[in-house]
């Protein structure tokens, strides 16, 4: 199969390894020609760090290597099968791209976006044949996340679609299909799990330390939301919150926090600055903390309460994203476990934790704050009802 990618940077040349590797003939394309030498050295580099590990041999590393080609005219991918677009999050850039690309390519040729924020059915408006248009959401790093999020447009037609999934299936992905929302799956149901955090610590319930000691240890995720925003970055994590606020029409679940909004404007960053929650050393390794409350804090209490706290938010948010059909069940629950390392699917979590204790800690919040970011999902309670559960 003949793959063209648009766009070498991050996503792009992720993506082309990963195609690469699963034995497809790929042309990767950019406009800026130290990207695509940029892209070439850090396949190499990346290729020996895995001979090194004993993953591949020095056979395989050639084989994915000559795979690649790298091009430097849009119309080079004129015999592609597939091209996927991972150029600047610029819905108008994107469209001009779109338009050209069709002239080149077949008419079967499908054409897909891997845009995070903008929505596909707007990029498929710029194409003769919007019926060929889909998003595939990779995540970064491409070739060591194994979830794809595949969005079809409302223009996309039942043989795109279908192709994609295939497609992507066979490249050794777990594909979760998603309706064309702000967010998709992953970037909507994980708002809570930042947005949360950081209303507890606003309403001085507790540090940033403490919040992400209790969700590591007592809700097993790899990483705290404070830990985890330095790591992603200040500035890219508030963008992305900011945009599905937006997207959603000012919805107050998602609304974004002025501590991150500081922390992005001070240039606290994360890692990449040296400086975010915590303190950082040049290889990005954590030195200090930068709050002086102590994380191993024996308040279980404490503890706990911060966990639900998120917990129900975030499996709120999810049986939400199930009630206005953004996916099946399955597929948000693999989303999470396998886009972000989620310890759990949410579903599976509400399931265990009971769905009445789900809707009475809801219920809990609303009733305090009198707020609509802490609506309970219809569907929880219309399954409380019915003593269902999801799976
Ligand atoms: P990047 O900035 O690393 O790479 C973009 C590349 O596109 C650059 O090499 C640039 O030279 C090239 N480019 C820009 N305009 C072009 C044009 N008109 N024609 C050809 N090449 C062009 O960006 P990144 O992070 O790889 O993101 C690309 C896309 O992937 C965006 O749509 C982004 O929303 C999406 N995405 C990014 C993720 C991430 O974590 N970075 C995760 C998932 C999706």
């Amino acid at each position: 199969m003949n793959i063209g990618i648009i766009g070498s940077g991050t996503m792009g040349s992720g993506i082309a390894q990963v195609a690469a590797t699963a034995n497809c003939k790929v042309k990767l394309y950019d406009t800026n020609q130290e990207a695509l030498n940029k892209a070439k050295a850090s396949l190499e580099k990346i290729l020996l760090r895995l001979i090194e590990k004993g993953r591949i041999d020095a056979s395989e590393k050639s084989r994915i290597q000559s795979n690649i080609s790298y091009v430097d005219r849009l119309k080079d991918l004129a015999d592609s099968n597939l091209t996927i677009e991972a150029i600047v999050e610029n819905l108008e850039i994107k469209q001009n791209v779109f338009s050209e690309l069709e002239g080149y390519v077949s008419e079967d040729c499908i054409i897909a976006s891997n845009t995070s924020s903008l929505s596909i059915a707007s990029i498929a408006a710029s194409l003769q044949k919007p019926e060929r248009c889909i998003g595939i959401h990779f995540f970064n790093p491409a070739p060591l996340m194994q979830l794809v999020e595949v969005i079809p447009a409302i223009q996309t037609s039942k043989e795109v679609l279908e192709k994609s999934v295939n497609t992507i299936s066979d490249w050794k992905k777990v594909v979760a299909v998603a309706k064309d929302t702000p967010g998709f799956i992953v970037n909507r149901v994980a708002r809570p799990f930042y947005g949360e955090s950081l209303r507890i610590y606003e309403e001085g319930i507790a540090d940033f330390a403490t919040i992400d000691y209790s969700l590591k240890t007592l809700g097993g995720f790899r990483m705290g939301p404070f830990e985890l925003m330095d790591f992603i970055g200040n500035d890219v994590n508030y963008t992305v919150t900011e945009t599905v606020f937006k997207a959603f029409y000012f919805d107050p679940r998602y609304k974004p926090a002025f501590t991150q909004k500081r922390f992005a404007e001070a240039g606290y960053l994360g890692r990449k600055s040296g400086k975010g929650y915590y303190n950082y050393d040049d290889n990005g390794k954590l030195i200090s903390r930068h709050s002086e409350l102590v994380s191993e804090s024996h308040d279980k209490n404490l503890l706990n309460k911060i966990f639900n706290r998120v917990l129900v938010m975030l499996i709120n948010e999810a049986a939400d994203a199930l009630f206005l059909n953004i996916a099946s069940a399955e597929d948000i629950d693999n989303a999470m476990t396998k886009g972000v390392n989620y310890p759990k699917g949410l579903l599976a979590w509400a399931d265990e934790k009971g769905i009445d204790w789900c809707v009475s800690k809801m219920d809990e919040f609303y009733n305090e704050y009198h707020e609509d970011r802490y609506r309970c999902s219809p569907l929880l309670r219309k399954m409380n009802r019915e003593h269902k559960t999801f799976f």
